[in-house]
């Protein structure tokens, strides 16, 4: 299995923080904030990872991250998005990289208490289709939300005005080579973007999408509160954890 990092976006929620920076470099904690998310996978045993990036301070990734030393890698694969096209419109970047391999992928500014250990290994086992993590949020509606039934996903509606659940789907997702197939289909949505929750639509359409709850605490750092409270759970819980 290899991995994906996307690092893209404009970043506009975190603006001005954003105005001259990428908001993944920007720090959470004692880290900057990119370093997480390329962690969760090295934990999770993927070592061929490829970082998407684009808008402000594309370059300054080569020079914080270099060939990955940091996390015990001995290189580190790059793509530039063009534009702001969304979440599946940066993964399609990845197909060449994926070459027919299945993928993790992991948006940039999710950080996670625990590790995807497991998640991996059961979706290696599954051998196809397409796997989600979810977990249980008091904001459901700044996020995909999904709805399960008896252990099956029946549907995620994207930042929905009046959430059918608090089942969040985090930004952790686990892909068979079909996705790069699907990404070609997907129409802009209202916001103008790909979006990653009409893949995983497709994928429960097609009947092959399974889910498991995270373990731990998860937040995005997409937003002043979210950016706060990241650091502060690093602080207090520490986080990529293998022991729990
Ligand atoms: C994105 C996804 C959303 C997901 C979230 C996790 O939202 O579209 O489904 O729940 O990441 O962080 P965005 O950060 O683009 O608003």
């Amino acid at each position: 299995m290899k991995g994906v990092v996307l690092a893209g976006g404009l970043g506009t929620r975190l603006y001005p923080l954003t105005k001259i920076t990428n908001k993944h470099l920007l720090p959470v904690f004692d880290k900057p904030m990119i370093y997480y998310p390329i962690q969760c996978l090295v934990n999770a045993g993927i070592r061929d990872i490829l970082i998407v990036t684009g808008g402000n301070s594309a370059g300054d990734f080569l020079q914080l991250l270099g060939n990955g030393a940091d996390f015990g890698l001995q290189r580190l694969n790059y793509a530039y998005q063009q534009g702001e096209g969304g979440i599946a419109d940066a993964l399609k970047l990845a197909e060449h990289f994926a070459d027919g391999e299945a993928i993790c992928v992991v948006l940039g500014d999710n950080i996670i208490e625990s590790n995807i250990k497991k998640a991996v290994d059961d979706f290696k086992a599954q051998g196809t289709g397409a796997k989600i993590l979810l977990k249980e949020v008091h904001d459901p509606e700044r996020f995909g939300v999904a709805t399960v039934k008896n252990g099956k996903v029946e549907k995620i509606v994207e930042k929905p005005k009046q959430p059918e659940t608090n089942q969040a789907v985090i930004g952790i997702y686990l892909y068979d080579k079909h996705v790069f197939e699907i990404c070609r289909t997907l129409k802009p949505s209202a916001r103008g973007e790909l979006e990653i929750t009409d893949v995983n639509n497709e994928y429960i359409r097609r009947g092959s999408m399974t889910a498991e709850v995270l373990k731990g605490w998860w937040t995005d750092a997409g937003t002043f509160e979210s950016l706060y409270r990241a650091a502060t759970l690093i602080r207090d819980n520490g986080c990529n954890r293998m022991d729990i």
